[in-house]
């Protein structure tokens, strides 16, 4: 096409300009959230023992149910996925009968939604809409039946089911239906709550909890080779600088050891440095990318929690953005710090605000602990100097960005 010339200068078409603008990045998928890397350094055990666990699906045994826990970033998911990979490469040199899916319950998050999701996967040029949740379960029996497949499914944020018991028993019973050497079902369950074991009925836990896995937080090192890794591929040579790396691998390491944090941050370090057509990513843009990922890190943590649990959040936040230091008998001052009483008043308040029914003192105390192995807040016992033995609670973030995440969850 001819552009047309004005007074002699070319006008560039605007893909073109943008296509020509330097960027940092090489292959910017390879740092999103849905990249799946080929190399997870620090997870060989986990890695080896999930393995260890299916391989007696490749010799037509059914594998233990393996239960998969530990804090967000800690590369369950990957590292999960990246075995079934594997699996699904090796069966193909193999004469095995296996055969997998990988469900996310954040969006399935019912038995009937995640047993329509499996029905999808195994066979996907039909369609299961509006068929009732048992001929979808016969479909998922017959499909392990007929071939003699074993049958794997891995169900990341096990939590987010609703009615998990149900979906448990099911796919258990489900197995006593199969005779022997037909085949079988067996879950992988993956949970970001620490807590979660604990919660589940007796009979759910002992049928998924057969094996269990849990990933620790990655310490600063971990991150920073992990990083390392990931800017090889991801990034132009030498266009991270090596202070800017340990940097973001610092601030993730410290915040709660998560991998997503860390690499969330280069990611974002990079877009503002493309932003500002810069030719690396330095220490400054690492620094501005903390708070905007902050934000984002919180608010997705906050969307996965239970209602409940974002109400206390909430109250904790509202009662924070308030707040005077607590003066001790001592005279010494408390800052920053709300009394669990307080608190738990006040969450009965606003939870008839919004016309939600309040928990019991116990199941309160339950939220606070799960909220504490978020990071979120902190709790500490009084100690001397306070009447009587309460409980006193920190919030870690900003309470005003606390607060806006959770008013946006329950208006969105
Ligand atoms: N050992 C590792 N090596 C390389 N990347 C990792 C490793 N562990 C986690 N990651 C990366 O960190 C991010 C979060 O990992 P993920 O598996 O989603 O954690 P989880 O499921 O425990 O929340 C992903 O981008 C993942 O690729
Ligand atoms: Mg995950």
């Amino acid at each position: 096409m001819v552009r047309e010339n004005f007074g002699g200068f070319q006008l560039a078409n605007l893909f073109e300009q943008e296509l020509q603008k330097q960027s940092v990045f090489l292959n910017r998928d390879a740092i999103s959230q849905h990249f799946i890397p080929k190399e997870l350094p620090f997870r060989e055990k986990q890695l080896k023992e999930i393995s260890s666990i299916l391989t007696a699906a490749l010799q037509g045994k059914k594998p233990n149910n393996v239960f998969v826990y530990g804090k967000v970033g800690t590369g369950k998911t990957c590292v999960v996925r990246h075995v079934l990979q594997e699996l699904q490469e090796f069966k193909q040199k193999s004469s095995a009968r296996v055969e997998s899916c990988y469900i996310n319950c954040r969006v399935h998050n019912s038995k009937y939604k995640a047993l329509q999701k499996c029905c999808k996967e195994f066979y996907p040029s039909e369609n299961f809409l509006g068929y009732s949740a048992a001929f979808v379960f016969e479909k998922i029996l017959d499909f392990a039946r007929k071939n003699k497949n074993q049958v794997l499914i891995a169900l990341d944020e096990i939590d987010k089911v609703k009615d998990l018991d149900e979906l448990v028993y099911a796919l258990s019973r489900g197995n006593d239906e199969l005779e022997q050497g037909e085949g079988a079902i067996t879950i992988i369950g993956i949970s970001n709550n620490v807590l979660f074991k604990e919660r589940l009925d007796a009979r759910t836990k002992s049928s998924l909890c057969q094996e269990e896995l849990v990933f620790a937080p990655y310490n600063a090192e971990e991150l920073k080779e992990i990083l390392k890794q990931r800017v090889e591929i991801a990034f132009k040579p030498k266009s991270v600088q090596e202070s800017a790396l340990n940097l973001a691998a610092a601030i993730a390491a410290q915040e709660s050891g998560d991998a997503r944090t860390a690499v969330l941050l280069l990611l974002r370090a990079g877009e503002l440095s493309d932003k500002e057509s810069k030719e690396k990513v330095s220490d400054e843009e690492v620094k501005k990318a903390k708070s905007k990922v902050e934000e984002e890190v919180i608010y997705n943590m906050i969307a996965t929690l239970p209602d409940q649990e974002q109400l206390v959040l909430y109250t904790i936040a509202l009662l924070a953005a308030k707040q005077k230091p607590l003066q001790k008998i001592t005279g010494q001052q408390e800052p920053g710090a709300l009394m669990s009483g307080e608190v738990f008043e006040e969450y009965k308040r606003v939870a008839k605000k919004f016309k939600e029914s309040n928990v019991s003192a116990r199941w309160f105390r339950a939220y606070l602990n799960e909220l504490e192995t978020y990071g979120i807040i902190s709790t500490t016992k009084s100690g001397p100097g306070m009447v009587g033995n309460t409980r006193l609670i920190r919030l870690n973030p900003e309470a005003s960005k606390v607060k806006e995440s959770i008013e946006k969850e329950i208006s969105g």
